[in-house]
């Protein structure tokens, strides 16, 4: 069966994950809101992101900048100058295309974004506007920051921007972490929170929006060691497709090796790049993305960003949309640290060994929607005609659904006794009383509850319950004695049940 987008956007509303923001005014293009069910997988994703890449590592240190900082940290970043797209206009119905994604319509891929490319494009193709026909005019530089004015003043002097990406904060807190965490090369900080970007057309539900919420981090190492990876190990045996912008040029297929070996082949800009590559595949398997459904893809040089030496995009296999990037893992080179010290006047470099390191950086970016949308489609299946999420137990919004047989009054005493030792216990649990049994897995199964308890006749006689199981539907019976420990074991080491993921 094809998942077609309008399945992930109908199951989103109807069950509280995510909907439009402002529907009763109509909605507001590019902004959404995440209901009780979405917040706690989103909640969930995102601790397990900052678990994985800075609670059980020494090597990072996780910050919160904030969204609005000085306007002088975006001229510096080059933002100001170079975070842009090109904008076309229909001359006739006046509707506003981003250029790339007009072309694209019409079956033609832009890898060189001047404005003097497009043009050509449009002219050369003779591109219309699809809504009414008419004529498209000249395309133009859009800048995507959006600005926010600050201050009880309003004139030249208050404009500031909300942040497009959380990586300056890094960048302009660079030596105070340094000093503050004692931190020697290599070493990252990273950040995660909201992001926001003026897309010219926000589409395709949660994929481009213009408030999202970005996950990163700048990743220090100094340039004189960066083919010295401690941890490469970790990451050389992982087999993806890669497909290296040589293999594009020349129409080649994108080609299944592993880290280690595409390493080896000179693929990546150096050691560290290839890492980085390697552990956000890996968390985003653990995740529960199949393997099958990602590949790096490495950026043309025409489409690398101002402050990018080489840029790689995992991309993910949207059955709706094709290969679309859900993170990118870029080498910014010692840019941002010298442009910041310029700019600011503060030498952001260190110093080791009496040597003075402006160290050059890799970050790892996810697009927390991106990545989102792209676990929900992965975990999206249809087992008897009705929908179940197969969300690995971590994600999942519940912990573990709790379901008295019948609506008589001892089952559900009994259901709630269940659930509040259930609670008490640290796991997030939904109760429902509905009494239909078969209801209750089928909603369960939909939000990609992993194990759900029965109260029935045997558990007011002998304190057991049986759980049942979300993807294999098997059922074993436990004494109320062992549960939480065993839903504990289920959930953090699936290992003792065999999952089909
Ligand atoms: N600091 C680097 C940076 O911001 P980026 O490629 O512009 O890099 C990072 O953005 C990630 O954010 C992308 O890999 C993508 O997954 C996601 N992203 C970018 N624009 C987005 C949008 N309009 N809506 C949702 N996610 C977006």
């Amino acid at each position: 069966m094809k998942i077609e987008l309008e399945d992930i956007v109908n199951l989103c509303k109807r069950r509280g994950i995510i909907f439009p923001s402002g529907e009763i005014y109509g909605g507001f293009a590019g902004f959404f809101d995440y209901g009780p069910i979405g917040a706690e997988i989103k909640r969930r994703i995102l601790n397990e992101w900052w678990k994985f890449f800075v609670s059980m590592r020494d090597d990072i240190y996780g910050i919160f900048p904030a969204i609005i900082t000085s306007p002088y940290v975006w001229k510096a970043s080059g933002h100001v100058d170079e975070f842009i797209d090109i904008l076309v206009e229909c001359k006739k119905c006046k509707s506003r295309y981003k250029a790339e994604n007009l072309l694209e319509k019409y079956g033609i891929a832009v890898t060189d974004f001047t404005v003097e490319n497009i043009a050509r494009l449009i002219a050369d193709n003779n591109i219309k506007c699809p809504k009414c026909g008419g004529k498209i005019g000249e395309p133009r530089r859009f800048n995507l920051m959006i600005e926010a004015t600050v201050g009880s003043v309003k004139d030249g002097s208050s404009v500031a921007y909300l942040r497009p990406e959380i990586a300056q904060g890094m960048f302009i807190n660079f030596k105070v972490i340094n000093i503050a965490m004692r931190a020697t090369l290599p070493f990252g900080i990273a950040g995660m929170g909201k992001v926001f970007r003026n897309e010219i057309s926000p589409r395709t539900f949660i994929f481009r929006c213009r408030e999202f919420e970005i996950a990163e981090i700048e990743y220090f190492v100094d340039p004189d060691k960066q083919n010295d990876c401690p941890y490469f190990d970790e990451v050389k045996n992982i087999k993806v497709k890669i497909w290296p912008k040589d293999a594009q040029k020349s129409e080649k297929e994108a080609e299944e090796m592993t880290i280690g070996e595409a390493y080896e082949h000179g693929v990546f800009s150096n050691k560290w790049h290839a890492y980085w590559c390697g552990k956000a595949l890996e968390w985003l398997i653990r995740m529960g993305i199949r393997p099958n459904n990602l590949r790096l893809r490495e950026h043309l040089e025409t489409e690398l960003a101002h402050y990018a030496l080489q840029t790689f995009d995992i991309e993910y296999y949207f059955p709706y949309l094709g290969w679309k990037e859900i993170v990118g893992i870029a080498n910014r080179t010692d840019y941002d640290l010298r442009r910041h010290s310029e700019h600011s006047g503060e030498k952001l470099y260190v110093v080791e060994n009496g040597k003075k390191i402006y160290p050059l950086c890799i970050e790892p970016s996810f697009g927390v929607e991106r990545v989102f949308l792209a676990i929900i489609t992965d975990a999206y299946s249809i087992v008897d005609g009705k929908i179940v999420l197969k969300l690995k137990p971590k994600l999942a919004p519940y912990d573990v659904g709790v379901f008295p047989l019948l609506k008589r009054k001892d089952f559900v005493e009994k259901a709630n006794n269940v659930n509040m030792l259930l609670k008490q216990n640290d796991l997030i649990t939904y109760i429902d009383f509905s009494g239909k049994i078969g209801r209750c897995y089928a909603r369960a199964d939909e939000i990609g509850i992993p194990f759900a308890i029965t109260i029935d006749h045997k558990t007011l006689e002998d304190d057991t319950v049986t759980i049942r199981f979300r993807d294999t539907r098997e059922q074993i019976r436990v004494s109320l004695n062992d549960l939480v420990s065993k839903l504990k074991d289920l959930i953090y080491h699936h290992n003792s049940i065999n999952f089909d993921w």
